[in-house]
C-alpha cells in the first residue's frame, strides 16, 4: 500500500532584510576559509555574497535547554552563550525558525542540511523543515546514542542520544557511503543486482556463494562517546561536539573542494572537520569565546582563513599586565613577554598591521606556552609591526611595536 503523504498547511517565517557590514579584521595564511563574529541571521546572506553558496550546512544551534552555559578557560569562568527564551519553546522557535529559513537559502541544489538537537525541540524543529526544504526533502535523523552522559532521570529511562535531521535541498544531493569495520567478520550470502533487484548470486552450477565480510553500511544510528575533558580534542568549549561525528557527516555529504558552512560554530569542530579534509569552510558565531577558540583551532590545524567582524562588533578588551619586549637582532625582531603570560593568555600572535586588518606571520597557542617568552621571530625590516595578545575568553590587545 503506498503511504499517504502529509500535508503540513504551514509557510516559513518571512525573514526581515537584515543588512550587514563585513569587516575583515585578521588574515591568516591564504586567508581562504572564513570565520565570523556576529549574529547568523544578519550574516548569512552577506556571507553568501563573499563565499558563495554552501554544499553542506551543518547547524547545532542552542537547544532549548533553558540553561545558560559558561565556559571555565585559563582558571576563569565566563559566560558563553545563553540558551534561555523569553516565551519558552516559542521564544526558541522565532529565535530558530528564520534563522533555519535564511540558511535554506544559501544551499547549493547538491547540497545538504543537517541540524543537530536533543528532545527539548527537535520534534517542533522536524515540522518546521519540512516546511522549509519540503516533507520529500528529508533524508535521515541519525540518532547519535552515547553511553558516557551522566543522566539523573529517576522517574524516567537516562536520556543518552541527541537527533541530526538531514535535508537534502535537491534529488542529487552529494552521499558517499559510510563503512564501519565490524568487531568479528561474518559470513554472508553475495547478493547482485538483477534487472534493478536484489537477488542472491549464484555459480556456475547454480549454487549459493558465500563471502567472508569485515565491514559494514553505517546506518542512522552513531554510537559514539560524548566528548570529555580528558580527550586530547577538548577545548574546554561548552557544548563541543566530537569530531569523529563531525568528520563523519562532511566525508559522508560533500567531496574535496565543497563550501562547509557552520553558522552556530561554538569551537569549530565542523571548520576543522572540513579542514583536514579539503573542504573550503565558513564559520559563525556570536559569541566572541567561541570565536576565540575556533580561531586558535584553526590556526593550530594550520589552515589559512580571514576574520570577520559582523557591523563593528567588538571582542572584549584584554586587561593584562602581560608586556611586550622588542629587540632588534641584526636583520631579525625578537620578542618577548613579561608578566604572567602563561595564566593570562591563551596565545598571541605578531604580524604586519594594515588599514585595521593584522597578518600574523608568527604566532603560538595553547599548553607550550614556554614559547612566548623564548622565540624570536622571523619578521624582519618590515614597518607597522603589531602583536596580538589573546585572553581565554575571546578578549584581544593589540600593541603596535616600534622597531
Ligand atoms: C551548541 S553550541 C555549538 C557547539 C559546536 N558545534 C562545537 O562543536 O563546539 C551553539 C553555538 O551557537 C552560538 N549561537 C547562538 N545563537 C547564535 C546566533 N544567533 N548567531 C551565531 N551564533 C549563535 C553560541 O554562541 C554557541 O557557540
Amino acid at each position: 500500500m503506498k503511504r499517504e503523504h502529509p500535508v503540513l498547511k504551514w509557510s516559513p517565517p518571512e525573514i526581515p532584510p537584515h543588512p550587514c557590514r563585513l569587516e575583515p579584521v585578521e588574515v591568516w595564511g591564504d586567508g581562504r576559509g572564513i570565520l565570523i563574529l556576529g549574529d547568523n541571521l544578519k550574516v548569512v546572506r552577506e556571507l553568501k555574497s563573499i563565499a558563495g553558496s554552501a554544499d553542506l550546512i551543518y547547524m547545532d544551534p542552542p537547544f532549548a535547554t533553558g540553561r545558560n552555559f559558561g565556559f571555565r578557560s585559563g582558571g576563569n569562568a565566563s559566560k558563553a552563550y545563553g540558551d534561555r527564551w523569553d516565551g519558552g519553546i516559542s521564544g526558541y522557535l522565532d529565535m530558530l525558525g528564520p534563522r533555519l529559513t535564511a540558511m535554506a537559502e544559501v544551499l547549493r541544489p547538491n547540497g545538504s542540511m543537517f541540524v543537530h538537537l536533543d528532545w527539548h525541540a527537535v520534534h517542533y524543529v522536524k515540522v518546521f523543515l519540512d516546511g522549509i526544504l519540503g516533507y520529500e526533502s528529508f533524508v535521515n535523523e541519525i540518532i547519535w546514542h552515547y553511553y558516557n552522559k551522566f543522566s539523573r532521570g529517576r522517574r524516567a529511562l537516562p536520556r543518552a542520544h541527541d537527533t541530526i535531521l538531514w535535508y537534502a535541498a535537491g534529488p542529487n544531493y552529494t552521499f558517499n557511503e559510510v563503512r564501519a569495520e565490524r568487531e568479528k567478520p561474518v559470513r554472508q550470502l553475495k547478493r547482485v543486482m538483477v534487472d534493478g533487484k536484489l537477488v542472491n548470486a549464484r555459480n556456475d552450477e547454480g549454487n549459493l556463494i558465500y563471502q567472508e565480510v569485515t565491514d559494514r553500511k553505517v546506518d542512522d544510528v552513531w554510537t559514539l562517546p560524548q566528548l570529555q575533558p580528558a580527550s586530547s580534542q577538548w577545548t574546554g568549549y561548552p557544548t563541543q561536539k566530537h569530531q569523529v561525528l563531525l568528520e563523519t557527516i562532511v566525508l559522508m555529504a560533500s567531496n574535496e573542494g565543497h563550501l562547509v558552512m557552520d553558522p552556530f560554530c561554538g569551537s569549530g569542530t565542523t571548520l576543522e572537520a572540513a579542514h583536514i579534509h579539503g573542504r573550503t569552510w565558513a564559520g559563525i558565531d556570536s559569541s566572541p569565546a567561541a570565536i576565540g577558540v575556533s580561531r586558535s583551532r584553526m590556526a593550530r590545524a594550520g589552515a589559512g582563513f580571514t576574520l570577520y567582524s559582523c557591523d563593528g562588533q567588538k571582542f572584549p578588551k584584554l586587561d593584562t599586565a602581560v608586556q611586550v619586549i622588542v629587540k632588534t637582532e641584526g636583520e631579525n625582531v625578537v620578542l618577548h613577554l613579561e608578566g604572567p603570560a602563561e595564566k593570562e593568555l591563551a596565545g598571541w600572535c605578531a604580524g604586519t598591521l594594515s588599514d585595521g586588518i593584522l597578518k600574523p606571520v608568527w604566532w603560538s597557542f595553547g599548553a607550550k606556552r614556554s614559547a612566548l617568552s623564548t622565540s624570536s621571530s622571523p619578521i624582519s625590516g618590515s614597518d607597522r609591526l603589531a602583536v596580538r595578545l589573546y585572553g581565554h575568553h575571546g578578549e584581544t590587545r593589540t600593541v603596535p611595536l616600534e622597531t
